[in-house]
């Protein structure tokens, strides 16, 4: 058993847009590549909580809500000089009291899964982070008959529908937002949009996703589409390994750094056969 943080005199708080700041030097600390603007994105998209100890704040989770029936958590960080002992738990159930009974997603860390599993996350997959600087341009185009093109005007309900069906959950307010921080292309296959994949900055260079499409080839296509437009800046990209797609990013460039532990608590979505999120948002909204 981890010590119990009372000893430290905490006082557990709903963040707040001004602590950002305090948590974005938390995610450093920890090495993650956050900048503040990253924070300031998922922050206003959902719900946080902080541990405080003497106006210093030493761990934060946040949350977010997608309906009434689906939610996912993450920025989930505890000083390292705070860890072990009971900040992390603490957090994770107030995070987890805010989604009530909706079934809930997160990608965890290998710090992470001991205390997920222990709170009834249940691991159903795996997302690999490829990243690097690509100079030559990809080769993946759509199939004769479609195109990539630029996001529309009217796309928006489209592009949700698309995405709620790749998760089987509503996306439209995660999508509004994101088309406000980042560019967008639409795979267009007789005026209609059949993919899409978002582009923008994020960390120390640029993050492709989310990327929906109906197969694999036309997953690449529209990720090979960004690689080109962002060819000699550093790019970063999460996949789930269900949809193969790794093997051609290292061959791409784009090496393999690290993995995460999709997990989910409840019941599963009920995604469509017909159309795949491959690459996530980011490890908080998945
Ligand atoms: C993951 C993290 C948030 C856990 O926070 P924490 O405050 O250290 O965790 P807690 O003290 O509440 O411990 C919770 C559980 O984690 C596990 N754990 C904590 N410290 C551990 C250690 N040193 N070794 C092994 N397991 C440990 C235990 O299962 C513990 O369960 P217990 O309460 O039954 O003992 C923290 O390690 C961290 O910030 N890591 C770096 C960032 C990260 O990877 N975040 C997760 C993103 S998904």
């Amino acid at each position: 058993m981890t010590t119990p943080s009372t000893e430290l005199n905490l006082e557990y708080r709903r963040m707040v847009e001004a602590d950002l700041p305090a948590v974005h030097a938390l995610s450093q600390a920890v090495r993650w590549p956050h900048r503040l603007e990253d924070w300031q994105f998922v922050h206003r998209l959902g719900t946080g909580f902080v541990a405080e100890c003497a106006g210093k704040i030493l761990g934060t989770a946040s949350c977010w809500a997608y309906g009434g029936e689906h939610g996912s958590l993450g920025m989930v960080i505890v000083s390292p000089d705070a860890q072990g002992k009971g900040i992390g738990r603490e957090l994770m159930t107030r995070v987890l009291r805010e989604l009530g009974e909706r079934s809930t997603m997160l990608i965890a860390t290998l710090a992470g899964q001991p205390l997920y599993e222990s709170l009834g996350f249940v691991a159903i997959g795996r997302i690999h982070q490829h990243q690097g600087t690509v100079f030559q341009l990809g080769t993946a185009v759509p199939p004769s008959g479609e195109r990539i093109r630029p996001v529309g005007a009217s796309d928006g309900p489209k592009l949700a529908r698309l995405a709620s069906r790749a998760l089987g959950m509503p996306r439209a307010t995660v999508l509004d937002a994101l088309r406000k921080v980042g560019d967008c292309v639409v795979l267009d296959s007789g005026g209609e949009p059949v993919g899409f994949a978002f582009c923008r900055r994020f960390g120390r260079g640029y993050a492709i996703g989310p990327v929906v499409a109906p197969d694999t080839e036309r997953a690449k296509a529209l990720i090979a589409h960004w690689i080109g437009v962002r060819a000699g800046s550093f790019v970063r990209i999460d996949v789930h390994e269900s949809g193969g797609l790794s093997p051609w990013l290292a061959e791409m460039g784009l090496d393999r750094v690290d993995s995460g532990i999709t997990m989910v608590r409840g019941e599963p979505s009920h995604v469509d056969e017909g159309v795949r999120q491959f690459a996530i948002i980011n490890q908080a909204l998945c």
